[in-house]
């Protein structure tokens, strides 16, 4: 709801509040952004205005009317530099008289009945109210346009900025932010999420005490360096209470995300393109868009203000078929065979796959060009046929024969020096003309600047997408940029490259999503060096991290779930040792932890014993069964001495948890599992699945048995193995929800005093899931 008190502008979600006014002298004044506030009239939001009489010593103040007002003590929408206030500014432009001062005073504002179209970005949908404020700088006839969606049930408000210059003469946008939240007192925390390749979203608490703090990506993406999502939050926040902001961007290239303590301990958060390297030219009359900023509060959590994400990110940033369609479980080629893929191996992993249970098979990197190793043939995006013999559609109608859709791999804005595309366009990449190129992974980008580049890209992957039936595409990218230069524009456009760019990625995934509606599109750039709310505009789901192994997966999810829903999330269960780390972990963990969200498997099913194969069968069948609550499901991070996880369904009638343990502390063996979101007053079986355990992974313990003495690894032990099973312990009990939400005393774990059914068999790396089923009526 959006209401208008002479002055003042009351934004209002389900349960916060957004407040702003125009000050006497017409900059917007910030007020407020928290818990709702009951606001009737103007009156009401009186003791939010600070009460200045007289700016404070060696400041500037802003004119000689207004000796109270020096704008570096002031609470703003939209900081501005020149007229006083010196903190990180919101918008920097350099006029052709060369001065840098912008004074941006309030000129109107109107009530939208829907989201204004921003037209070269994506943004969210479905909006049916927006507060449009204009802006003017009388001197140089410049326009700032902010943009406030309130999406009342979903607790969300979003803001852009748009520059608009009317003068005749050029002027030069060197930073444009898309929000800017200025606070009281600087009592928070600064939650960022950094990482690299494969170490993706690692948590970062920092304590905001002085100065600036600066979390943004320059590598072209948004990057694994640094998440667009971050969090404010109070210092005794947790899962379950306490203030938190959870703040993103709809923005695949740089941005940048910065908290700074101004000289009065106010702090101010701003967030938008980064400013490094960005210079954008506006000739008269044209304007720029600056990509729109996600904000929600919550008063109860983490998890609260990440369900506020979850659910905005699923209906209102993915669209298209696939949006709350559940997702198939996948067989995805390249660990198995990296690049030595042919149709042969490729059937033969197939048909294991169909057995199974897979739905989709992918074919990964390695089908195209001479595509032997990442050297050659990105850009050649026609089959090889010393691999493919028959052809592409061939291996798809095989493929499908066998009972399985079929997904391919590309990476379309990328070229090989060593491909017939360089060739033939030695001028259509990001590179100076005439100097020695860095390269990342042997490879070029193509320069997503000219238009004809993107034209191009649309006419060839068109061309490939129906040259078969192809039902999924996991679009790769694999490098981060460097000689940053784009032969197609002039020199005075250059620091333009790195946002004309992700314009042109936009048009040309706008282009293939359009035209190829029902295919599922998986984001992925190197795992996750670009996981952010622009590329699930385009494609409902994104690979996490090229890190498949369990306990590290474990941490990056879970970082991801703070902003991104578990429908966003790709996870594969893979092989062990894993091939990232080399760290050995069961079967049951690695389905344990890839299982909430979206699931798939990469590794050589064909040359997996019976046994494996079954065992993952019996997954597959598990998560099918569980498919809408791990992909849809109320998702909710417990905090408690293990790793623990629940997915609630939307009805709270069902429910799946997970614990996790990393290293076995010996002689803790009282673990609990904890549930979250379910009914306080019905009840529930709570149960899990009853497995048996292999007897050789208790080692020589087995003579503690064993009537006759069995050498460890002899044949004797294998055949024993073969047998005799290991009873694992059964959890099953009946109860309300109140105390599953307290936490369920579980089996003691194993430690060195015994073992049979009532134990559970808990190492290192171990895990558990648990079922919790609402008891029917007359139970
Ligand atoms: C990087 C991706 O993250 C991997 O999953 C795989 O597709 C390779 N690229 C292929 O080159």
């Amino acid at each position: 709801m959006i209401k208008q008190y002479d002055q003042s502008f009351v934004l209002e979600t389900a349960h916060t509040s957004y407040i702003f006014r125009l000050l006497p002298t017409k900059q917007l004044e910030h007020l407020y952004y928290g818990k709702k506030l009951t606001v009737s009239s103007s009156k009401d939001i009186e003791p939010l205005i600070e009460q200045h009489a007289f700016a404070p010593g060696n400041t500037n103040i802003y004119d000689e009317e207004h000796p109270e007002y020096s704008l570096e003590d002031m609470r703003l929408e939209a900081g501005m530099i020149g007229k006083g206030d010196i903190r990180v500014p919101f918008v920097e432009i350099i006029h052709a008289d060369g001065s840098s001062t912008n004074d941006f005073l309030y000129h109107d504002a109107k009530i939208n009945t829907s989201h204004t179209p921003i037209k070269s970005l994506p943004y969210a949908l479905n909006n049916k109210e927006e507060l449009e404020v204009t802006l003017v700088d009388e001197t140089y006839a410049v326009t700032l346009k902010l943009y406030y969606n309130v999406y009342y049930e979903y607790d969300i408000i979003t803001r852009r900025a748009v520059v608009i210059n009317n003068n005749k003469d050029d002027i030069r946008l060197n930073r444009l932010m898309s929000t800017q939240l200025d606070f009281l007192n600087h009592n928070f925390v600064f939650t960022t999420f950094n990482g690299s390749w494969t170490n993706e979203m690692n948590r970062h608490d920092h304590a905001v005490e002085s100065g600036l703090y600066i979390n943004a990506s320059f590598t072209g993406g948004s990057s694994s360096r640094a998440n667009p999502f971050v969090m404010l939050s109070d210092k005794h926040t947790t899962e379950d209470e306490g203030d938190v902001y959870g703040l993103n961007l709809i923005y695949s290239g740089n941005h940048y995300e910065a908290v700074e303590v101004g000289s009065y301990g106010k702090m101010r958060f701003v967030s938008g393109i980064n400013p490094q390297n960005f210079s954008f030219l506006l000739e008269e009359g044209e304007i720029f868009e600056s990509p729109e900023a996600v904000m929600s509060f919550s008063a109860h959590g983490f998890n609260d203000m990440s369900m506020h994400m979850h659910s905005f990110i699923n209906d209102c940033i993915v669209r298209g078929t696939w949006q709350h369609q559940e997702r198939p479980v996948l067989l995805n080629s390249w660990e198995a065979n990296y690049f030595k893929i042919n149709e042969q191996k490729l059937i033969k992993q197939a048909k294991a796959a169909k057995k199974a249970g897979i739905e989709l098979f992918v074919m990964d990197d390695g089908w195209f060009g001479k595509r032997d190793n990442d050297q050659s043939s990105l850009g050649d995006w026609q089959y090889d046929p010393k691999k493919l013999p028959h052809g592409l559609k061939h291996l798809v109608d095989k493929i499908n024969a066998i009972g399985l859709d079929f997904g391919i791999w590309v990476e379309p804005e990328m070229v090989n020096v060593d491909s017939d595309l360089y060739r033939n366009h030695p001028n259509w990449t990001i590179e100076i003309p005439g100097c020695n190129q860095s390269e990342g992974r042997h490879q070029r980008i193509l320069d997503l600047c000219n238009p004809e580049v993107v034209d191009y890209l649309t006419d060839v992957m068109s061309e490939l997408f129906s040259s078969a039936n192809i039902k999924y595409v996991k679009w790769d990218m694999n490098r981060t940029f460097s000689d940053i230069y784009s032969p197609y524009l002039p020199a005075n456009r250059q620091q333009e490259v790195f946002h004309r760019y992700i314009i042109g990625l936009y048009n040309l995934l706008n282009h293939l999503t359009h035209s190829f509606p029902d295919i599922l599109f998986e984001g992925c750039a190197s795992g996750g060096n670009r996981f952010d709310l622009g590329m699930l505009c385009f494609m409902p789901q994104i690979w996490a991290s090229d890190n498949t192994d369990a306990i590290c997966r474990y941490k990056i999810q879970n970082s991801y779930s703070y902003g991104y829903p578990l429908s966003a999330i790709s996870n594969h269960v893979s092989s062990t040792p894993n091939h990232q780390t080399l760290r050995t972990t069961s079967l049951d963990t690695r389905y344990n932890v890839a299982c909430f969200g979206i699931l798939g498997y990469e590794t050589n099913l064909a040359d997996l014993s019976n046994e494996a194969l079954e065992e993952i069968a019996k997954q597959i069948a598990h998560y099918k069964a569980h498919r809408k609550i791990f992909q849809f499901g109320t998702f909710y991070r417990v905090n408690q001495e293990l790793h623990n996880w629940c997915v609630v369904s939307d009805d709270q009638e069902e429910a799946v948890g997970m614990i996790l343990q990393e290293l076995v502390l010996p002689n803790h063996q009282f673990h609990q599992f904890i549930a979250r979101g379910l009914k306080k007053d019905i009840h529930y079986h709570f149960f899990n699945e009853e497995k048996q355990y292999n007897v050789k992974l208790f080692g020589d313990l087995i003579n503690t048995a064993s009537p006759v003495h069995i050498k460890q690894d002899s044949l004797a032990h294998q055949v024993v193995a073969k047998f005799v099973k290991m009873p694992g312990e059964v959890e099953d009990m009946h109860t309300t929800g109140s105390i599953l939400m307290h936490g369920v005393c579980l089996k003691q774990a194993f430690s060195a005093n015994g073992y049979n059914e009532q134990v559970r068999y808990f190492q290192d790396f171990a895990s558990r899931l648990y079922f919790i089923e609402k008891e029917s009526e007359k139970q």
